[in-house]
C-alpha cells in the first residue's frame, strides 16, 4: 500500500517511523516532511493547503490511504477534500475536528453531554468579555476561541492581565478571527495529562496515559511551548482511567454520533486531575507532539492495521499492543525559543545515541550530508527503560552525545510520572 503522510514535525517523523515498520507498506510519501522524515519515505514539496493539489498527487502516485498530522489540516478540511475524491485517510472531518479548531463548540458540546470540564462562559463582545472578567476572581483563563498556534491560552493573574489579553485577542486581532470570540474560564488546580485514544467513529482505544511538559522552563515556569517533553506511561489507577474513559472518552464519541457527526482518529483531550476529579482542559483532534514521539516507541502493534480500522470503522477488530515499559522525550530546543531563536547551527552526534533511543527530528534542514537547526524545536530524543527511572536516565545519557550552538533543554523530563 502507497500512503501519504501529511505535516512536517516531530510528531510527523515518529508516525514515519512507525509506519515504514508496516509489511503491508509499499512506500510512503511525506508532505512536505522534513530531513528525519526524508530517510523513511520521499518527502514531497506539496502546499498542503491546496487540497487539489494533494488529491492530484494522491492519484498520481496510487496513494491508497492518507494519514493527516497537523490540526490546521484538520480545521481546514482536508479528509473532507479526500473523501470526496474517494481517497480513504486517517483523520476526523472538518466538522467533527472543530472539538479542536473551536473551543467554543467544545466548552458548549461538553455542556450539552455532562462532560466534566471547567466552568467557563463564551463572549463575542469585548465589553461583555471585560465586565465578566472584572467581576470574577482571579486567576481566570482567557482561550481565543480558534487555533492560533498554541498561543492563544493566557492565564490572567490580574484585571489589567486580562483586559490587555482580551483587547489584544478581540479588538486588535492579534490571532486574526481565530479570537474574534473568547471562552472566559475557571483556573483549574492540579495535575495535568495527555489523554489519546483511536477512534473509528463508534468505538475507542485508549493509549497509556501521557505528560507533556509545555513550559520553558524547569518546574514549569516562564512561557507555554509546543512541548519540552514527554513521558509515559503515567502512573495513575485503573480507576482513575475508567473514569477518563467513561466519563470523558465514551461520551464525546457518542455525543458526536448523536449530533452527526462522528470522530474518527485520535482524539486527545488535555486533562486536569484535580481534587474534585478529572476536568478536560482542550480536546485535540490529532496526536500530540511531543506526545506521538514517546507513544510510537511504545506502540507494538502495526500502526498502519490500527489507523486503517479506524479509518474503515473496524477498530472493535484490533487488537492494540503496547510494550510493557517506560518511555522518556526530551527535546533539544534553540536558545531563545518560544521567542525569538537563531537556525543554521551544525547538529552534531546524531549517529552516536545508543540503541534504545532514537532521534527524532521537528526542526531541522540538510545541507549536502549535514544537518542544521531549522526551527525552534530541533530534536526529540526518545529512550525507552524497564522503570521510569531507566528511561529518563537513558534519555538524559544520549543527550549529552548530541550538540549544536545555543541548544537548550529542561533538566526535569521525567522527574515526576505521577497524578
Ligand atoms: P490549552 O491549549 O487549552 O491546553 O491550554 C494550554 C495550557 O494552559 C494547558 O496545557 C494548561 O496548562 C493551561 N490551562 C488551560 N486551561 C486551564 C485552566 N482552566 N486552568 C488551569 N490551567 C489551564
Ligand atoms: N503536546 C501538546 C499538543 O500537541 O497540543
Amino acid at each position: 500500500m502507497n500512503v501519504l503522510l501529511i505535516g512536517s514535525g516531530g510528531r510527523e517523523h515518529a508516525l514515519a517511523w512507525k509506519l515504514a515498520q508496516s509489511p503491508r507498506l509499499t512506500k510512503l510519501f511525506i508532505a512536505p516532511g522534513n530531513a528525519g522524515t526524508g530517510t523513511l519515505g520521499e518527502n514531497v514539496s506539496i502546499d498542503i493547503k491546496n487540497h487539489k493539489a494533494i488529491v492530484q498527487f494522491a492519484k498520481d502516485n496510487a496513494i491508497e490511504f492518507v494519514v493527516v498530522g497537523p490540526d490546521d489540516s484538520l480545521a481546514e478540511g482536508l479528509v473532507d477534500s479526500l473523501k470526496e475524491a474517494h481517497i480513504l485517510s486517517f483523520g476526523p472531518s472538518k466538522k467533527a475536528a472543530q472539538l479542536e479548531s473551536s473551543k467554543a463548540f467544545a466548552k458548549d458540546f461538553m455542556k450539552r453531554h455532562g462532560i466534566p470540564t471547567a466552568y467557563s462562559e463564551t463572549f463575542n463582545v469585548f465589553e461583555d468579555a471585560l465586565a465578566y472578567a472584572k467581576t470574577h476572581s482571579l486567576p481566570l483563563v482567557i482561550k481565543a476561541d480558534g487555533l492560533a498556534l498554541g498561543k492563544g491560552v493566557v492565564i490572567a493573574e490580574s484585571i489589567t492581565e486580562a483586559e490587555k489579553t482580551l483587547k489584544s485577542f478581540m479588538v486588535d486581532k492579534a490571532f486574526g478571527d481565530s479570537g474574534l470570540s473568547v471562552v472566559i474560564e475557571e483556573f483549574l488546580e492540579g495535575k495535568e495529562i495527555s489523554v489519546h485514544a483511536f477512534c473509528d467513529g463508534a468505538v475507542a482505544r485508549m493509549f497509556p496515559i501521557a505528560r507533556d511538559h509545555k513550559r520553558i522552563g524547569e518546574g514549569n515556569s516562564g512561557l507555554n511551548t509546543g512541548g519540552m517533553g514527554t513521558i509515559a506511561p503515567v502512573e495513575i489507577s485503573e480507576a482513575l482511567k475508567t473514569e477518563i474513559l467513561t466519563t470523558v472518552i465514551e461520551p464525546v464519541l457518542k455525543g458526536m454520533v448523536e449530533e452527526g457527526i462522528p470522530f474518527k482518529g485520535v482524539l486527545f483531550p488535555g486533562i486536569m486531575v484535580t481534587k474534585e476529579g478529572i476536568k478536560v482542559l482542550e480536546f485535540n483532534a490529532r496526536f500530540g507532539d511531543p506526545e506521538t514521539q514517546s507513544y510510537m516507541r511504545l506502540l507494538a502493534s502495526d500502526l498502519l492495521d490500527v489507523m486503517l480500522d479506524c479509518a474503515e470503522g473496524k477498530l472493535s477488530e484490533s487488537n492494540i499492543v503496547w510494550r510493557p515499559e517506560y518511555v522518556c522525550t526530551v527535546i533539544l530546543a534553540s536558545g531563545g525559543y518560544p521567542e525569538k531563536y537563531n537556525s543554521g547551527y551544525v547538529i552534531s552526534g546524531l549517529d552516536a545515541v545508543g540503541p534504545e533511543t532514537v532521534v527524532f527530528e521537528a526542526g531541522t534542514a540538510l545541507s549536502g550530508d549535514v544537518t542544521l537547526t531549522a526551527g525552534g524545536r530541533v530534536l526529540g530524543v526518545s529512550a525507552l527503560g524497564k522503570s521510569s527511572e531507566e528511561a529518563t536516565k537513558n534519555a538524559y545519557a544520549a543527550v549529552k552525545n548530541v550538540s549544536f550552538d545555543a541548544m537548550y533543554y529542561r533538566k526535569d523530563i521525567g522527574l515526576d510520572w505521577g497524578v
